[in-house]
């Protein structure tokens, strides 16, 4: 099948080494422990591990703070245990897909120490210096209430240093060709060992020009299509997956008009939306999110998440559709987080609701993307507000009913897992949900496995149906001949919808649902008529007389790209 842009409708995985699964009961997670796991992750169905940053670290910001980027932090084992990893994934025909997090590195990374010991270092010019405090040394904060400033003296260097993140993560220079040259040697070295791509950290700073004199910066796209190419060069089918939370009109900067930048992005202007839309029953302005974010050359796709080991970020909401969001998931102070975020799990936000919970991950497989799924949140865990900033959301994986859930065998593991109340171990665990046939566990894997059985939603071309009530979002895809259709109530009452299938003679006349035996036919005059539960969902494929007929193409026509 078609498999060549294998990110076009896959699932992906996101999980942290340290707190997945340990191994060697030091209490800290590990590769020889993850290894045992890629058969619970087959078993799910996902086709791609995300991993997240795992190389040498002192740990200050979860390993966003790379001291080595040819290594693997010996908490969590070696380079060989990351090869055995990489071929663990090989033989049940998964992909890996790393963090690249060249924005910065940790302050005590060698070319940091190099930079700041003399004004003679060939890494001086690696980092961005300014021998005054800058002007604007108090603005662009991106961790607001815990990081005072972007400019820090550094004693030794005799000089100010810029940092977009916190003090201890110094901002490359971007701009230099070395550096350039050392993030693309980076790549090639991740992708001899066997990954698939790159999940790009904080892109819009990696490409933006930097330094005290720099008013208003400016980003610089080129590189983007430089680290495209060179990946393509080494190996065609590697992707980097930006992270980049930014306005719909720049969107296109990023994927490239012919697409010769970005292959995926995500998407955090449908994510917020997807959040609004969940806390007030209203889907319009995330049918307005989803024409804005339409545009992307066909090679192209979304990355679409619900949570992410980050706060839910709801900074480009306006402050009313904000509010209403804080109100119904994260009322509590405790719950918010820079000012412009929720930093819970997305069980606990929903109430742990199972028809709320299905809703979600409904709409996450079947909007225009390729879903993104944390892990853990295929038990439904919850998070640990009593953990500082971020960290609530990035407990350890709760396998069993063993103590510390199975997860190490050490009394003391690194970031404590949760035992208390009704997300406690003991209740929500891998162990219990699989033998469960009605557990969210079982109940995900059926989804994502009919998420592979629809590619019109990774190729296709997409409409939203409009009906009146604003708690319906209806949404086809058309793809060579084939349709499916994706109805969804955010509200919970229960709600009766009736529309037509805009297309002509018999197709449109009979939706096959694809979850149960509940199919639709249309009346006299071609319209369906629904009366779909409260939170409720369905999933159809569109047939008319033909539809076996039409449905075999899929698998025998050469790929094609849509125009
Ligand atoms: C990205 C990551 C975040 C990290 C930051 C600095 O936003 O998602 O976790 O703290 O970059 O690397
Ligand atoms: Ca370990």
């Amino acid at each position: 099948m078609i498999d060549d842009l294998w990110y076009k409708n896959g699932v992906i995985y996101c999980l942290s080494v340290g707190t997945y699964m340990d191994a060697n009961g030091d209490g800290i997670g590990d590769f020889r422990g993850l290894l045992r796991r890629l058969d619970y992750l087959n078993g799910l169905g996902i086709t791609t591990i995300w991993l997240m940053p795992f190389q040498p670290s002192p740990g200050r910001d979860n390993g966003y703070d790379i001291s080595d980027y040819y290594g693997v932090d010996p908490r969590y084992g070696t380079l060989g245990d990351f090869v055995e990893f990489a071929h663990g994934c090989k033989q049940r025909g998964m992909r890996v897909i790393i963090d690249l997090v060249v924005n910065h590195t940790s302050d005590q990374h060698g070319w940091f120490q190099s930079a700041r010991s003399t004004k003679d270092s060939p890494h001086r010019d690696w980092y961005v210096w300014s021998d005054k405090r800058p002007a604007n040394a108090d603005k662009g904060m991106v961790f607001p209430g815990v990081q005072k400033s972007t400019w820090t003296r550094d004693k030794r260097a005799g000089a100010w240093y810029f940092h977009r993140f916190y003090d201890f993560q110094p901002d490359l220079n971007t701009s230099n060709p070395h550096v350039q040259a050392e993030i693309l040697k980076i790549m090639g070295f991740w992708i001899q060992l066997g990954v698939s791509g790159f999940r790009m950290d904080a892109v819009p700073f990696v490409i933006s020009t930097k330094g005290a004199k720099v008013r208003k910066p400016v980003e610089q796209y080129d590189m983007l299509r430089s680290f495209r190419e060179f990946l393509q060069w080494r190996q065609g089918d590697a992707i980097i997956l930006a992270e980049a939370n930014v306005l719909p009109e720049t969107d296109m900067n990023y994927f490239g008009r012919d697409g010769e930048r970005m292959q995926m992005m995500f998407n955090f202007q449908v994510n917020q939306n997807l959040f609004y839309a969940l806390a007030s029953g209203d889907s319009r302005p995330l049918t307005k999110s989803l024409a804005a974010t339409k545009p992307r050359p066909a090679t192209a796709q979304w990355g679409l998440f619900l949570r992410n080991h980050d706060e839910l970020d709801l900074g480009r909401l306006t402050k009313a559709q904000r509010e209403t969001v804080f109100k119904a998931f994260g009322p509590d102070k405790s719950m918010q987080l820079y000012d412009r975020g929720i930093r819970r799990r997305l069980a606990p936000m929903l109430g742990g609701d199972r028809r709320r919970l299905e809703l979600a991950y409904s709409l996450m497989c079947t909007l225009p993307g390729t879903p993104v799924i944390r892990y853990g949140d295929e038990l439904g865990m919850g998070d640990d507000l009593a953990l500082p900033e971020r960290n609530c959301a990035r407990t350890p994986m709760q396998w069993s009913t063993e103590p510390h859930a199975g997860f190490t065998e050490s009394d003391r593991p690194c970031v404590p897992v949760i035992d208390k109340g009704a997300y406690g171990y003991e209740h929500v665990n891998a162990a219990k949900q699989r033998r469960d046939p009605n557990s969210l566990l079982n109940w995900t894997e059926r989804i994502i496995r009919m998420r592979k059985e629809v590619p019109e939603v990774g190729w296709g071309d997409f409409k939203v149906i409009t009906v009146r009530d604003p708690a319906m979002l209806i949404i086809q895809y058309d793809w060579r001949n084939n349709s499916v259709l994706f109805i969804h109530n955010l509200a919970e009452p229960p709600r009766e919808v009736a529309f037509s299938v805009g297309l002509p003679g018999e197709a449109g006349k009979l939706l096959v649902n694809l979850l149960t035996e509940d199919h639709s036919r249309a009346d006299d005059r071609g319209r369906h008529k629904l009366l779909i539960e409260g939170y409720g969902y369905r999933w159809y494929r569109v047939g008319g007389l033909d539809y076996l007929l039409k449905r075999s193409d899929i698998d025998t026509k050469t790929p094609r790209l849509p125009r």
